[in-house]
């Protein structure tokens, strides 16, 4: 190892990685996270190359890629094959992958066996679980093996059937209660960060400053120390999603209707292909 090789690569390369170390030492010089979802290999490119630190290849999968009302029928072989297409497209980022539901639940043994594979088969860089002391075996058992576990707490949507709605969390005292409580298991469980879903920005913000790892929000304010989105919804691709605290940095909806649109009136027409574009 030379002096600088600290800030290398893992494997060597020049491009800076992003470790789980990088982010802890983010969250202590205060400098916030930016992490967003990606399920293909194109679009993790494009991602990764715009500086994104953290990419989720998340079980939003499901909603987004398969067209599933919620993210329980996504399975573990297709996470694995949305998550290897991430990672072939990455130079820079810290890929973390979801466990999707029913891969972890059963018992920690299983939960291990499920990590494993994401590792193994997709090549990423560390997964997620939704749940606090409820899965705290499941942690235990999964660092073991020296893999890097990132927490999920306050709406956790592969539990919507037990909640009944997408609503906030955690507005009342004894359910915020148990997420600080919740937050700081999984920290001394040795995960290396939680995402907070949708509850009120106060508490969050609370949770970031009791915890030393970095805490990234998702509708829970800016007193956090890094935010999430999901991609599609933040290129706008899909319209009819727009809760509060989605900000819409692209209109891609109407970018791709309107360019198809052309494309199919240029067929028609006989306009395309002209003379230059054939051989
Ligand atoms: O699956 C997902 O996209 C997520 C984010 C909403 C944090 O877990």
């Amino acid at each position: 190892m030379t002096e600088n090789s600290e800030n290398l690569s893992p494997i060597g390369s020049n491009v800076k990685k992003i470790t789980t170390s990088v982010l802890h030492q983010m969250k202590e010089h205060g400098e916030k996270i930016s992490m967003i979802t990606a399920y293909d290999y194109s679009l993790a490119k494009l991602v990764d190359y715009a500086g994104i630190d953290v990419i989720l290849v998340g079980d939003s999968a499901s909603n987004v890629m398969a067209g599933h009302e919620t993210t329980l029928p996504i399975t573990l072989d297709q996470m694995i094959y949305h998550a290897a297409s991430v990672i072939r497209a990455i130079n820079h980022a810290l890929v973390v992958v979801d466990l999707p539901f029913g891969s972890y639940q059963g018992n920690s043994k299983e939960a291990l066996t499920s990590s494993i594979r994401i590792m193994k088969e997709a090549g990423a860089h560390a997964v997620k679980l939704e749940g606090g002391r409820e899965v705290k075996e499941s942690i235990d058992r999964i660092l073991t093996a020296g893999i890097p576990v990132m927490g999920h707490l306050g709406l956790t949507p592969q539990s919507i059937y037990k909640f009944g709605t997408y609503a906030v969390r955690a507005r009342e005292e004894e359910e915020s209660q148990r997420l600080m409580e919740d937050a700081k298991i999984l920290e001394q469980t040795g995960v290396f960060g939680i995402v907070l879903e949708k509850i009120p920005a106060k508490l969050a913000g609370e949770v970031a400053r009791s915890v030393s790892i970095p805490v990234i929000g998702i509708g829970a304010g800016n007193e956090v120390d890094g935010q999430v989105l999901v991609l599609h919804d933040m290129l706008g691709i899909n319209k009819e999603f727009s809760p509060r605290f989605l900000r819409r940095y692209a209109d891609l909806h109407d970018t791709i209707t309107n360019a198809v649109g052309q494309y199919i009136q240029d067929v028609k027409s006989s306009d395309f292909p002209n003379e230059e574009e054939q051989y």
